[in-house]
């Protein structure tokens, strides 16, 4: 028992905080590999992962276990797209841990929300809607959307509005009748009771979320 927990302790690499530690736990990769790989990947999410067009999702600073997970269900079908699906089709398993890790420590950059939207989705965001079985986006993806390292929430402070506003649609429209338990379920049964107006005012509120 000593020298299992010994091993483990010796496989957690030094890390410069505790957010860091957390993040290595669960997806062990290689962030210099994983920096080359994403030589490919900066056409469209950017050389520094904050998206080279607003359609483009945000990468830097995301939750690696969330990056390895998404990419993982573009690989296997169970998120579809048709350009990721093909930029997952030639990862292996390892080069996607590796770029996990690698956008999982680049810095996000905010960007700014209109006055509408915090007018419109701010007291969601922070205290849902108890009438309507919708909890507080914050209990989940925390205060400023930094996401939970951890359980793989992701990051939704600072994304992209235009890619968001899809993010959720998608979500809004996924049924989940047929879906594991799980992150996904979870998000959609939420998505699901979101109106078009409130889609639209939480993206530009995200993007200004910091
Ligand atoms: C040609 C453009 C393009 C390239 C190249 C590309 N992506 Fe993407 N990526 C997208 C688009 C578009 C989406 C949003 C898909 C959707 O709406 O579901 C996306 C989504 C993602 C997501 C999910 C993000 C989220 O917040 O859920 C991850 C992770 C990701 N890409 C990683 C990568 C990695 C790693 C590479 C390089 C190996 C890569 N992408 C290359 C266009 C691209
Ligand atoms: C019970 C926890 C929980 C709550 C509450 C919650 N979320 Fe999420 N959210 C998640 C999880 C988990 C995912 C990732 C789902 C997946 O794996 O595809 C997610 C995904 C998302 C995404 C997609 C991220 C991306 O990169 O594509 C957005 C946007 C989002 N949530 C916004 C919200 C908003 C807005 C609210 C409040 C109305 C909210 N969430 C409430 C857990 C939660």
């Amino acid at each position: 028992m000593k020298r299992v927990l010994l091993a483990l302790a010796l496989s957690v690499p030094l890390a410069a905080s505790a957010e860091e530690a957390a993040k290595d736990l669960f997806v062990k990769g290689d962030a210099a590999a994983g920096a080359t790989k994403a030589a490919v990947c900066g056409a469209c999410h950017g050389p520094t992962g904050n998206g080279s067009a607003p359609n483009f999702p945000k990468l830097a600073g995301q939750s690696s276990k969330y990056i390895y997970e998404q990419l993982t269900a573009f690989k296997s079908g169970a998120r579809v797209n048709p350009v990721m699906s093909g930029q997952a089709a030639a990862l292996s398993d390892q080069d996607m841990k590796d770029l996990a890790v690698h956008f999982a420590s680049l810095k996000p950059q905010p960007g700014v929300a209109s006055k509408d939207a915090v007018a419109t989705v701010g007291k969601l965001y922070r205290a849902g809607d108890a009438a309507r079985g919708i909890p507080a986006c914050a209990s989940c993806h925390g205060p400023v959307g930094a996401g939970n390292p951890s359980t793989g929430y992701p990051r939704i402070g600072g994304q992209n509005a235009q890619y968001a506003a899809v993010s959720l649609q998608r979500l809004h429209d996924t049924k989940t009748e047929s879906l594991p338990e799980g992150n996904v379920k979870m998000m959609a049964t939420i998505a699901a009771k979101l109106s078009d107006k409130e889609i639209e005012a939480l993206a530009s509120y995200l993007n200004g979320l910091q």
